[in-house]
């Protein structure tokens, strides 16, 4: 018999694939004009992310509907374009000042800063592009948008946690403001890949209740775990700098917990998570699982 972590292994791989098929297929190729930024896009989306964002996309709606709807992977392509556009500005001189990201030179580090800059700004437009064309009911296409686009704005959103991330650089952080921190720069696209991934398949408003519940505790739990792999882990095995967060004074949860109450914390979180899918039986266990991975991984 398989052990879990075959399985979960194996799953992650195929939704990656499919990701990265979809991908190749929906940003333009480096001869397109103008080829730099199309060089830059690419560099950094295929320098070999995890795709958890795509899979656990994928999982919600198989919870929801028993097995991957059509056309799935396009919005999972959809929401790794939007994280890799987060990554490549996280890694700006302005910012986090990275050369390393997915074991690779930054974005800027390879193409400069100004590409760098657009080619963030141009994963994220051809991101909703992409949504906008996706295989479903109008109404749940604009669902989805505004779900994300809300999900990667500045309310309690992606781009809104990175600005208290680096206003409390230095500062003493309170679980207060790491917890708001987290939810929002990392939690807030994590839950809506869970959320969007099930609206593909037809959730219901009780079903997007309970995924949104699963999806706000596995994403702060995300951000816990990166957190504390920043600490534990050598830069090689990472892809990315190791030891930047106390370097720079970040407000992180092991800065305030600990490295093992975090720990404890980002399990705790996962059970909790787990709560929210009983209704959904054995058709949640490719959900769970892949977010099991979320706090077991090494990188
Ligand atoms: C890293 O995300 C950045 C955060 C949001 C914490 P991942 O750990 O999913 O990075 P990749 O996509 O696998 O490189
Ligand atoms: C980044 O958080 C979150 C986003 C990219 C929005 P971090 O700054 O902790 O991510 P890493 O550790 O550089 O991947
Ligand atoms: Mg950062
Ligand atoms: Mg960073
Ligand atoms: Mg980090």
């Amino acid at each position: 018999m398989m052990s879990m972590s075959t399985d979960v292994k194996s799953l992650i791989q195929e939704g990656a694939e499919l990701t990265d098929r979809a991908l190749e297929a929906l940003i333009p190729s480096v001869e397109t004009v103008p080829a730099s930024i199309h060089g830059a896009m690419r560099h950094s989306t295929f320098a070999g992310g995890k795709r958890l964002r795509p899979v656990l996309a994928m999982q919600a709606a198989v919870t929801i509907a028993g097995a991957p709807p059509k056309g799935i992977e396009k919005l999972g392509a959809a929401l790794e374009m939007l994280h890799t556009y987060s990554l490549i500005h996280d890694d700006l001189p302005a910012l986090d000042n990275d050369d390393l990201r997915r074991g690779k030179p930054t974005c800027h580090v390879a193409f400069g800063e100004a590409i760098a800059i657009l080619a963030g700004d141009a994963l994220q437009t051809r991101a909703f592009e992409v949504l906008a064309g996706l295989e479903l009911p109008p109404a749940a296409t604009v669902q989805i948008i505004g779900l994300v686009a809300n999900a990667v704005g500045t309310v309690e959103g992606m781009i809104g946690g990175q600005v208290l991330d680096l206003e409390s650089e230095h500062l003493k952080p309170t679980p207060e403001l790491v917890e708001a921190i987290h939810r929002a720069k990392t939690g807030a696209l994590i839950r809506v890949s869970v959320v969007a991934g099930g609206v593909y398949a037809g959730a219901t408003p009780d079903d997007v209740a309970r995924l949104d519940t699963f999806g706000r505790k596995a994403g702060l739990a995300f951000q816990i775990v990166d957190d504390v792999l920043d600490m534990t882990v050598d830069s090689a095995h990472l892809g990315k700098t190791a030891g930047k967060d106390q370097a720079t004074q970040k407000a992180t949860w092991p800065a305030v917990f600990g490295i093992e109450q975090s720990q404890r914390d980002a399990a705790s979180l996962i059970d909790e998570a787990f709560a929210a899918l009983a209704p959904y039986g054995g058709r949640a266990d490719g959900l769970k699982s892949v977010a099991r991975y979320l706090v077991e991984r090494k990188n």
